[in-house]
């Protein structure tokens, strides 16, 4: 994804809110049974107002073994090429104007309930939100651990009852030339759009985020929903998902149509498996420091035992 104009590789460490501080905080307000009121409060002007907050860790995704990355580099580091292609711009042009509040989302394709949603509406629909710890893998070599909150993709596949041809799922982001000036253009095949198998968007790890760190998602993280698939290459999270469908073939997707050769449809992380410009054996740490700045990547990013068995008799090498 290295079309970059100015790759923006190196984001220095200071001016980081520390991690414990901004924890504290939230304890401490919890202790005095003001969780609900801390969102309130902390909520910035222009975030979407998404429900279900505050909510609870799920303690199966702790991941006890790793640092999250604070909640400032995870704001401000980000890939959303609808605003911008180096990682600082998405933070100050998506909000600019850009409402990501009230926003539908409609369910479709080749399934027995379409149906359309305000987010906070389906949220209730499938029962609330939770977090979880996930360590998030850009395909161009850097990584982090993220506390997303949200709910797992496979409650609204079972809520859409998919017929038996449906073998894959499309995500399609916003569309919206007027307000977004990259959109106006012809660089890419926009609206972007991403796909899992079906298999795959079962797996309990798939999960629909809606909040980062207890808050509702900021537009440059994706709000108010977005897809987060911890296994694999951070660009098949689509972010500010308009349309989920139930199809029958392997969907284009905007990566993969781009480039072929270098952004499989797979797309799972995989340290034995190099990018054709890079290597994918190590990955920079968004936040490491400099002493601890790369780390070896991991198979599957981590979740080998969660998801190798989607791959059974797949050669990773050919379908990377
Ligand atoms: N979704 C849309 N709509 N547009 C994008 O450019 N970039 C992808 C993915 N989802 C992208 C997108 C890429 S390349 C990555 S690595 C992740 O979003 C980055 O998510 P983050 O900015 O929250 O870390």
């Amino acid at each position: 994804m290295y079309i970059h104009k100015k790759p923006s590789w190196y984001l220095p460490d200071s001016g980081v809110t520390p991690q414990a501080a901004y924890l504290g905080r939230r304890k401490f307000l919890r202790t005095l049974g003001m969780g609900a009121a801390a969102t309130a409060f902390t909520r910035v002007p222009g975030i979407s107002a998404t429900a279900g907050f505050p909510d609870t860790l799920n303690p199966s995704f702790k991941l006890s073994a790793v640092k999250l990355t604070p909640y400032d580099l995870i704001t401000t580091y980000n890939n959303f090429y609808e605003w911008g292609l180096s990682k600082d711009e998405p933070s100050k042009l998506s909000n600019q104007g850009w409402k990501t509040d009230p926003w539908t989302i409609e369910i479709g394709g080749l399934c027995a309930n379409p149906a359309k949603f305000a987010v906070n509406d389906l949220i209730k629909a499938v029962g609330g939100i939770e977090q979880r710890n996930y360590r998030h893998r850009c395909v161009e070599a850097w990584s982090m651990v993220v506390p997303w909150d949200g709910f797992p993709l496979a409650k609204l596949v079972t809520l859409s009852s998919p017929k038996p041809e449906a073998k894959y799922v499309q995500f399609t982001s916003f569309l919206d030339p007027k307000i977004c000036p990259a959109q106006r253009s012809n660089d890419f095949a926009w609206p972007f759009t991403e796909g899992l198998m079906l298999d795959e968007a079962m797996n309990e790890l798939a999960f629909l985020a809606t909040g980062i760190y207890g808050k509702p998602l900021l537009n440059q993280n994706g709000a108010p929903i977005r897809l987060v698939v911890p296994w694999k290459y951070g660009f098949k999270g689509a972010k500010s998902i308009v349309r989920i469908d139930f199809v029958a073939t392997q969907p284009k997707t905007l990566w993969n149509q781009y480039a072929p050769d270098e952004y499989g449809f797979l797309a799972n992380v995989n340290p034995e498996v190099d990018h054709p410009r890079w290597s994918q054996r190590s990955e920079r740490v968004i936040g490491g420091g400099f002493f601890s700045s790369r780390q070896p990547t991991l198979k599957f990013n981590g979740y080998e035992k969660e998801v190798a068995a989607l791959y059974a008799g797949i050669d990773l090498r050919k379908n990377f």
